[in-house]
């Protein structure tokens, strides 16, 4: 550790550390300190690739070791210490591509999932980050690398979770095709849905044969009409029109397959591959930035307010900038002193309100800042934040 920031009561009321340093000592020094023991609910980073790229010449830069072995062994070592600074109930999560070598890639997400399920994790889940502005790759022999995963691994069987902040509205697979509805289009609620009519309508649905001639099912209007929706209106949640939630089939042996399912008005559960795009360089800051919306979703999901969030490759300072927006406190780590005074500054200018507004859309869209901007009508992302005080203007 070279020097320290600490800032107690900023506007946003967040704390956040930065330090200077190797995070497999930092880590370990942190560990032996009582007060940052079992402090964090999130670890959340984006290791350096292997033998991608240097970030400047320190030897012990990761990324840079001799054999992949190694680098996994230091990445396990360092998540290993990161544990011990971990709640009980805490998490996590790693965003890490895979490095191709000749034909072969070397399968660095997958070893590090084994090597840290060896070391007492419980693998949650691999998230595929399917980025799809993605650059087309020159190999014939090979497929251009259009996602990287996020690997979410509890300390414990059990994690704090958080499903309802980052639910989902819209069909993200069709994202910019399928728009969302004017208001007078969309039904939030069934009117007089129908029991005897659903009764008469599932009977005959699941009294089919495999030769019972499709056209002497009910229509899938007439299946939404009975449950008391407009089969010509959309639902709120995913946009589709409600003709699309009816089903006429039975699916395999699922007997008890729903005919007509509404979605959860509060927005569906996102899944596992995360459609979000890469963004351009901020000025002249050249990393494999990690994009705000999706650290927002990983905070909004295995954290919430006034919790602890650590990055112990902290880069410009994405995670501290969202855990800023979203009232987080923040400790990060990164080899170099540039890289502390970028994220330093610009943590400080997320926490006085100094934001760049696209930013600040990006993480409310993951966030619950997005729900309460559509219940509020009219309201703008600007005003809300204006008016919620949740950040000052710039
Ligand atoms: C992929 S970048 C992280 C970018 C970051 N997510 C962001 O949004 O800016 C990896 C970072 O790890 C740092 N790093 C490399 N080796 C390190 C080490 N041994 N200890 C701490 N940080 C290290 C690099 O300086 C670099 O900033």
């Amino acid at each position: 550790m070279k020097e320290v920031s600490n800032r107690e009561g900023l506007p946003r009321q967040i704390s956040y550390d930065l330090y200077e340093g190797d995070s497999r000592k930092e880590l370990v020094r942190l560990a032996r300190d009582s007060s940052e023991k079992e402090k964090y609910r999130l670890i959340v980073t984006s290791p350096p690739y292997f033998g991608h790229r240097h970030y400047g010449e320190h030897a012990e830069e990761l990324g840079q070791e001799k054999t992949d072995g190694e680098f996994i062994r230091n990445l396990a070592d360092i998540f290993s210490a990161g544990r011990e600074l971990l709640t009980n109930d805490g998490s996590i999560w790693i965003v890490i591509g895979d490095t191709r070598r000749n034909m072969h890639k070397l399968m660095i997400p997958h070893r590090l999932a084994l090597e840290l399920v060896k070391r007492d994790f419980t693998f949650r889940e691999d998230i595929v980050w399917y980025k799809k502005n993605n650059i087309a790759s020159s190999a014939r022999s090979n497929f251009s690398q259009a996602y990287e995963y996020i690997l979410f691994l509890s300390k414990h069987e059990k994690s704090f979770t958080n499903l309802d902040d980052i639910r989902v509205k819209g069909n993200e697979a069709r994202e910019g095709r399928n728009k969302t509805p004017p208001e007078h289009r969309i039904q939030y609620k069934p009117i007089n849905s129908d029991r005897r009519k659903i009764a008469e309508l599932e009977e005959i649905i699941h009294g089919a044969k495999p030769n019972t001639p499709f056209d002497s099912l009910p229509s899938t209007s007439e299946i939404s009409r009975a449950y008391g929706y407009d089969p010509e209106k959309h639902c709120p949640t995913c946009y589709r029109k409600f003709k699309r939630h009816a089903t006429r089939k039975r699916i395999g042996d699922h007997k008890h397959y729903p005919i007509f399912a509404v979605c959860n008005p509060a927005g569906k559960n996102p899944g596992n591959v995360w459609e979000i795009s890469t963004k351009a360089h901020y000025g002249n800051e050249h990393f494999a930035i990690f994009p705000e919306d999706l650290v927002a979703r990983i905070i909004s999901f295995a954290s919430q307010e006034g919790d602890w969030v650590l990055d112990p490759f902290m880069g410009r300072g994405t995670t501290g900038i969202v855990c800023a927006l979203t009232g987080r406190n923040f400790t990060g780590i990164d080899l170099y002193a540039n890289n502390k005074k970028n994220a330093d500054r610009n943590i400080a200018n997320a926490v006085r309100g100094r934001y760049d507004k696209k930013l600040v859309e990006d993480v409310a869209r993951q966030t619950e800042l997005m729900r309460v901007l559509q219940d509020r009508g009219t309201l703008t992302l600007q005003d809300f934040l204006l008016t919620d005080g949740t950040l000052s203007s710039r």
